[in-house]
């Protein structure tokens, strides 16, 4: 089983999701910043796993990022998010894709979920086959992970491996 885990991350928050996550997959796993992330998805990769932070109750958009920037994110993370990186993807229906993303705590009420909307977008655009869609929560908007959100998305990730099989 090869994974691709591919995250956006102003804080570094979802960065670290996503790592914990590639860390408790079988197989060959990559990891890779949005930024690098290749277009199109190469032939090999049979679980997607996409992850980036709640922005507007959505995923990320330029003007987003710009504002995490102003609340002391690094420049280099605005350039492109999932968002841009899903809309550049031809299709692979048959890819098993996985979607998280983080979201402030005290908002969990709200519905908007950056994972929620990846997922639409997945499926409208037949990126692939959803088998998951999950939030990890942050205290505030630069962090940190709430306690035990990294154990979670370790066991998340092993949840994973039945649905990303078949083919
Ligand atoms: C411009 C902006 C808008 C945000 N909007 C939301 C939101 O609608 N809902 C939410 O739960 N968190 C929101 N947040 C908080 C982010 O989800 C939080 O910064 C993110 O989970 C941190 O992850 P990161 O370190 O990977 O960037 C927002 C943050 C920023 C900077």
């Amino acid at each position: 089983m090869t994974t691709l885990v591919v995250h956006e991350s102003m804080f570094g928050n979802t960065r670290a999701i996503a790592e914990a996550i590639a860390a408790d997959l079988p197989g060959h796993v990559e990891v890779v910043d949005v930024t690098d992330a290749p277009t199109p998805l190469p032939a090999h990769v049979d679980l997607l796993v996409v992850g980036g932070p709640t922005h507007a109750f959505s995923m990320s958009r330029a003007g987003t990022r710009r504002d995490a920037v102003g609340q002391g994110a690094a420049h280099e993370h605005e350039v492109r998010g999932i968002r841009e990186w899903l809309g550049g993807l031809p299709r692979t229906p048959h890819v098993a894709v996985a979607a998280f993303d983080t979201r402030v705590t005290k908002v969990r009420r709200l519905p908007g979920s950056a994972a929620r909307a990846a997922g639409k977008v997945i499926a409208r655009r037949g990126l692939g086959r959803v088998v998951a869609v999950e939030s990890f929560y942050v205290e505030d908007v630069s962090g940190p992970l709430l306690e035990g959100e990294v154990e979670r998305a370790r066991a998340w990730a092993r949840s994973l491996v039945p649905a990303a099989h078949p083919r």
